[in-house]
């Protein structure tokens, strides 16, 4: 019999404050309480034991009230990466390190000393552009370039590290009140008692980032794409939970966290990367306010020199702080990727519509789904089962009354070329008759409690114990899990989504898993928390891998997740609200996610919670399309909202916005190839694209596409108009729905239908779509590749297409790629190979180019093929400045040349 579970997540209805309660506000988290209030202690710096090696500098820092030690390493890479660790120097016992999410070894710069005074050193490396001064007392580090500074670690000597103590442990001075207020060793949030086995642990710093008054990132808060000035308000709290209809304009730590903040001003961005997965606090502070500085007149120039000062707070582990220094923002990018990986090339399908529903309710009705998507021309890849599709909860299992035969299933849906995904949460049902329980049981592999015994929490399933993912040994026994000999009723085209894995506790401490929980190596949860859902992730992608005899790219969802989680596939921004809101915050949501590494993500089409009128779909929808992962999803009780029962207009407009999302696949199959390789995230906001346009820096409403599209979804109701700022200095931008040309710097007042979509594309750019797109991505290939070249005010433009199988690894293995740039200089356009490693010979064929912003046109156009010169058929639109070449058939894998 189902035992029912009474969850304390409500499945519908707008949340209530009694679910907002359960979680801490800054005042309630007593390590942060603790640092805010110590007084401050300087450290210095002793040269005696200043040490040079190949690999960087060590030093000791020195607290000056207490004597304790620190140890201090400064690292420095060719490609402009500042690595600063400090940890004990003799602890008592070890301090949590994070692994698993730094990539590779790291090749160090050795550092030499470049001058050296009694107060300090300035050490540099490599040409000696960059140099660090480390100042003695007190402790001070200094990066620069060029003589200009740009960061300051410990400017104002907020460094504080509680030192680990022994079983005799002394009072620390940090805390003047009674120690169970101040959470030393253990402490009560609301009934939920945290017992501290080492005792306090925290970690703090501060740093100056000078001449910035913008930063973003540190996702992930559904909050302001620019971060907020946390001294009148609570800090950006990172801590992995489970919050269902999260509040809007809230730190409130959500689903998962990465711990890096990017500044940026005109010439120059940087990024600070804080590797420390236990809760951490950000606090944010700007000397002038955002944009202030750069509005005011020239002569008008505010005194202050801009500066944020930021302040890391972690409960536990040690500091760890790389300080990337661009300058650029696509330098910033990769830095941080070259640290902690670059973002999974997708398979194909999955950058198409994704359906999903909790639930669909059995194989009749996925059948019916699948069907409605046919029968109504809208195209979609995969369907998904949440959590009702299992035996009782229990993954990897069938409700065999609902999903008698899931392998028939899956083979309906893939003679389609469609996809299945099905849920697979981090908790386990205990049941002593399910051998799967037995075998995790048995093997060891779930978290413990702090006595010693499994820990159990409850959660959809009921009682329930939690894989310890940490260990290496657990994450290759789920892996194994997946294999299609063990899976029973899956197939090749079944894929995962892990959900619930901050871990989600309904039982437990703000919903989660108690930090004092004992993982693999005898470490607290409270060290490891915010990279639970991660580990799941990585789990998961090496099951799927190995399914595959490691040749075919896994798709995998994870709600959380933390740096590094890009490596593994997608994330979404979890539970939503179907409101106007939300569709707006999911905007800087992705955006900031983007910045940060996490380059796949998307939010739920229609908003989770609760009922979104036609309109709000409609828009929702056209958003959705313009982000990078496209899935709608819905909560048990929401009505059913498959995309055709709100009468024809609304399903002509979603229709519209899918296809229009298949046909531009080819552009964001590329978007998702540079970012695999280069780190470029395929949404941007627009400061990264136009880093010295100072108007666009605060801009959360619109971004880029890559580097050639500006979108501006609706996001209003009733609107029929839109204001879009055109960003540049001397852009064209094109109407991709009329081709009107607009110059930049301005502000265009756009008038719209239900059915606009505010897309243009920059001057100087060429777009690859497809000319139609079936019913799914396996179709694309049907219908041949057209080019929108737009002009720019000298009438070039450039471009490059990515194309592979779109499934497996032999783009990597074998090169089966073909990278091929288009460029238009003095009326030719030129097709040429980008890489030559490539071999991938692809049937793709260009059949048609439209040219955007030609103002007139001399002689027909001509193909150019050695000394020959054919001419093609064309339509030029004098009116528009449009010139359509069509049936060209000119094979996408060979060079070309047209002459107009
Ligand atoms: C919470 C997830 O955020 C949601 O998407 C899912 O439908 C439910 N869990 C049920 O699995």
């Amino acid at each position: 019999m189902e035992v029912n579970v009474l969850s304390t997540e409500p499945e519908s209805g707008v949340p209530g404050d009694e679910f907002k309660e359960k979680f801490k506000k800054n005042h309630d988290i007593t390590f942060y309480r603790r640092q805010r209030d110590k007084a401050v202690s300087q450290y210095f710096a002793s040269l005696e034991t200043l040490l040079l090696t190949d690999r960087g500098a060590s030093l000791e820092l020195c607290e000056r009230d207490s004597q304790n030690r620190l140890s201090l390493q400064i690292r420095a890479t060719q490609n402009g990466t500042v690595r600063v660790s400090i940890d004990e120097l003799q602890p008592v016992k070890q301090r949590y390190h994070v692994s698993d999410v730094l990539v590779g070894e790291m090749r160090y710069e050795p550092l030499r000393v470049h001058w050296k005074r009694e107060d300090c050193v300035c050490l540099t490396w490599g040409l000696g552009q960059y140099q660090v001064l480390v100042s003695f007392l007190p402790f001070k580090l200094e990066i620069s370039c060029d003589g200009e500074e740009i960061v300051t670690l410990n400017p104002e000597n907020k460094l504080y590290f509680e030192t680990l103590q022994g079983p005799t442990r002394s009072s620390s001075n940090s805390c003047q009140g009674d120690e169970n207020q101040c959470g030393l060793w253990k402490e009560t949030f609301r009934q939920f008692e945290d017992i501290k086995a080492n005792g306090p642990s925290s970690v703090g710093m501060d740093l100056s980032l000078h001449g910035f008054n913008h930063t973003y990132g540190l996702p992930e808060h559904a909050d302001t794409l620019v971060l907020k000035d946390t001294s009148v308000s609570e800090a950006y709290r990172l801590y992995n939970l489970d919050v269902f209809g999260y509040d809007i304009n809230s730190r409130l730590g959500l689903y998962g966290s990465v711990p890096v903040l990017i500044a940026h001003k005109p010439e120059r961005t940087a990024g600070v990367f804080w590797l420390n997965a236990s809760e951490t606090l950000v606090d944010v502070k700007y000397n002038s306010e955002p944009n202030e500085n750069e509005d005011e007149p020239p002569g008008k120039k505010s005194k202050i020199a801009p500066q944020t000062d930021v302040r890391w707070i972690s409960e536990s582990g040690t500091i760890d702080c790389f300080i990337l220094l661009g300058p650029t923002a696509a330098q910033v990018f990769s830095q941080y990727a070259q640290l902690t990986g670059y973002q999974a090339l997708p398979p194909l399908f999955s950058l198409g519509y994704h359906q999903c529903r909790w639930n669909y309710e059995d194989e009749a009705d996925v059948k019916a789904v699948d069907a409605g998507f046919d029968s109504h021309s809208i195209p979609y890849d995969v369907i998904w089962l949440d959590i009702e599709h299992t035996n009782g909860k229990r993954y990897f299992t069938w409700d065999s009354k609902l999903f008698p035969n899931p392998a028939e299933l899956q083979r309906h849906l893939q003679k389609k070329n469609r996809k299945l995904v099905v849920i697979s949460d981090p908790h386990i049902k205990i049941d002593p008759d399910w051998s799967f329980y037995c075998e995790a049981k048995d093997g060891g592999h779930f978290v413990k409690n702090r006595e010693g015994a499994v820990y159990e929490g409850t959660c959809w399933p009921g009682e329930s114990n939690y894989l310890d993912f940490s260990s290496s040994k657990t994450r290759s026994w789920y892996a194994r899990q997946f294999s299609l000999s063990k899976y029973e009723g899956s197939t090749e085209s079944l894929f995962v989504w892990n959900d619930m894995n901050e871990p989600s506790v309904f039982n437990g401490p703000e919903q989660t898993m108690p930090k004092d929980a004992v993982h693999f190596g005898g470490w607290e949860h409270r060290e490891l928390h915010n990279s639970y859902g991660f580990y799941q992730h990585m789990a998961t992608f090496e099951g799927l891998l190995t399914r595959s005899g490691g040749t075919e790219r896994p798709f995998i969802l994870s709600r959380s997740f933390f740096a590094g989680s890009q490596r593994l596939g997608a994330i979404w921004t979890g539970d939503n609200v179907a409101t106007w809101e939300y569709l707006k915050i999911s905007i800087p949501m992705l955006l900031s996610l983007s910045l940060t590494g996490i380059q796949f993500c998307g939010a739920d089409v229609g908003g989770f919670v609760q009922d979104p009128d036609p309109e709000l779909l409609v828009r929702w929808y056209q958003a959705g399309a313009l982000q990078p992962f496209f899935r709608g999803h819905s909560a048990k009780v929401t009505k059913r909202r498959e995309p055709w029962l709100f009468g024809v207009e609304v399903t002509s407009a979603i229709r519209s916005a899918v296809q229009d999302r298949y046909c531009l696949l080819p552009y964001w199959y590329t978007l998702f190839h540079q970012a695999h390789v280069s780190a470029l995230p395929p949404i941007r906001p627009l400061w990264v694209e136009f880093p010295s346009d100072s108007s666009t820096f605060a801009v959360e409403n619109q971004y880029m596409i890559g580097s050639a599209l500006l979108v501006c979804p609706v996001t209003d109701p009733g609107v029929t108009e839109v204001r879009v700022l055109l960003p540049g200095s001397d852009e064209l931008w094109y109407d991709t729905n009329t081709a009107e040309v607009h110059k930049s710097a301005r502000t265009l007042d756009l008038p719209v239908t239900l059915n606009t979509v505010p897309v243009f594309q920059r001057g100087g750019t060429v777009v690859p779509r497809r000319a139609g797109c079936g019913s799914s991505t396996a179709d694309l290939q049907q219908h041949p590749i057209t080019l929108t070249v737009a002009l720019d005010t000298k009438g070039n433009a450039d471009g490059v297409v990515y194309l592979d199988d779109g499934h497996s690894f032999s783009y990597r293995d074998q090169k089966q790629f073909c990278l091929r740039r288009f460029s238009m200089r003095v009326g030719r356009l030129v097709s040429s190979c980008a890489d030559d490693k490539g071999s991938f010979v692809s049937d793709d064929k260009v059949e048609s180019v439209v040219i955007l912003g030609l103002n007139s046109l001399k002689r027909k156009p001509k193909l150019k093929s050695g000394a020959a010169r054919t001419p093609v058929m064309f339509e030029f639109d004098v009116k528009r400045g449009v010139l359509t070449l069509t049936g060209l058939g000119l094979e996408i894998h060979k060079d070309w040349e047209i002459i107009i």
